[in-house]
């Protein structure tokens, strides 16, 4: 037995060595165990899970914050960049240069009301995955496909039924521009950020598991994803917000 964990270690340690190349399935998903911290973020969760974060979730750093994005998803250098210094700033330390996945539960720095897979703050648990508030949500996703109508509805009933059931609701200038560029990121990530159109079952499957929808058949956007196509769905997420139903 010991011989074999000696065995299988020296296996690992070496594997680190190889090239893999692109393209290469990612096999090691593995749920949180005991130590490991997450994220209210479905993608990170997703990333360390997969294990091309660190499983455990702690002191994460730029460059690998850079390369997990761009490596799995395709996520331009420079937005990405954006993001790892908006997670700084959920570091208590002031002078970390490093953020951990539970830094980001914090409410009121990133972390807001009205997600579409977790509570509000208010209700307790404001980070993991929570079913009944994910099947609101996804009530509004009606054919095998999400457009950009039924992702502004669905963002839209969270945040009324936030709204209208939460005493100490609230989003701010800056958590309301969030909330639009996350439906935007589900789009753009694993649809076509043309024409704004993403099968459902790849999103239902990357919230409800926290793991890149490849079984079903999902691979990366073979353009590099920009902060410009997200302001660019973002944009058509909102407008599509402020028509009546119906129109
Ligand atoms: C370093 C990069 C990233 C950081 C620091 C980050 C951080 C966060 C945080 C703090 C939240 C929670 C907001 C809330 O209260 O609902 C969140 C939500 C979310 N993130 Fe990320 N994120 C990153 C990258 C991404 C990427 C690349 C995607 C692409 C799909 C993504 C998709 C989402 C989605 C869909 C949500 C909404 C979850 C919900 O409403 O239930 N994130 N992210
Ligand atoms: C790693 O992150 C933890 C918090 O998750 C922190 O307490 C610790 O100081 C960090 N370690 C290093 C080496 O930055
Ligand atoms: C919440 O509801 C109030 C009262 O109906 C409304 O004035 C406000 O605009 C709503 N907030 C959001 C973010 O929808
Ligand atoms: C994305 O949608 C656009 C516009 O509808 C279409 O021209 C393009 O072929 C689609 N791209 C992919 C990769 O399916
Ligand atoms: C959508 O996902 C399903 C797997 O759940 C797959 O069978 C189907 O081919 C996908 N559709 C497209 C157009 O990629």
């Amino acid at each position: 037995m010991k011989s074999i964990l000696v065995l299988s270690a020296a296996i690992c340690a070496g594997a680190s060595l190889l090239d893999i190349p692109e393209g290469h399935p990612l096999v090691n998903w593995r749920p949180a165990g005991p130590g490991d911290v997450r994220s209210p973020c479905p993608m990170l969760n997703a990333l360390a899970n997969h294990g091309i974060l660190p499983h455990d979730g702690k002191n994460i750093t730029e460059e690998q914050t850079i390369n997990a994005l761009k490596s799995t998803i395709n996520l331009n250098e420079d937005l990405a960049k954006t993001q790892f210094e908006a997670a700084l700033t959920t570091n208590p330390d002031p002078h970390a240069t490093t953020y951990s996945l539970d830094d980001l539960c914090s409410h009121g720095i990133l972390e807001h009301d009205a997600s579409l897979s977790r509570q509000d703050y208010y209700f307790g648990d404001d980070h993991s995955f929570n079913q009944a508030v994910f099947d609101q949500t996804r009530s509004h996703w009606k054919g095998p496909f999400i457009d950009v109508e039924q992702a502004a509805r669905a963002r839209q009933a969270r945040v009324d039924k936030s709204n209208a059931t939460n005493p100490d609701f609230g989003l701010s200038k800056d958590a309301l521009s969030l909330t639009y560029g996350e439906s935007a990121a589900y789009i753009i990530v694993f649809g076509n950020k043309t024409s704004g159109v993403v099968n459902k079952s790849w999103v239902e499957y990357f919230f409800q598991f926290e793991r890149l929808p490849i079984a079903l058949g999902w691979t990366k956007n073979e353009d590099e994803i920009t902060s410009s196509d997200q302001q660019t769905i973002a944009q058509k997420i909102m407008d599509a917000s402020n028509k009546p139903a119906g129109e």
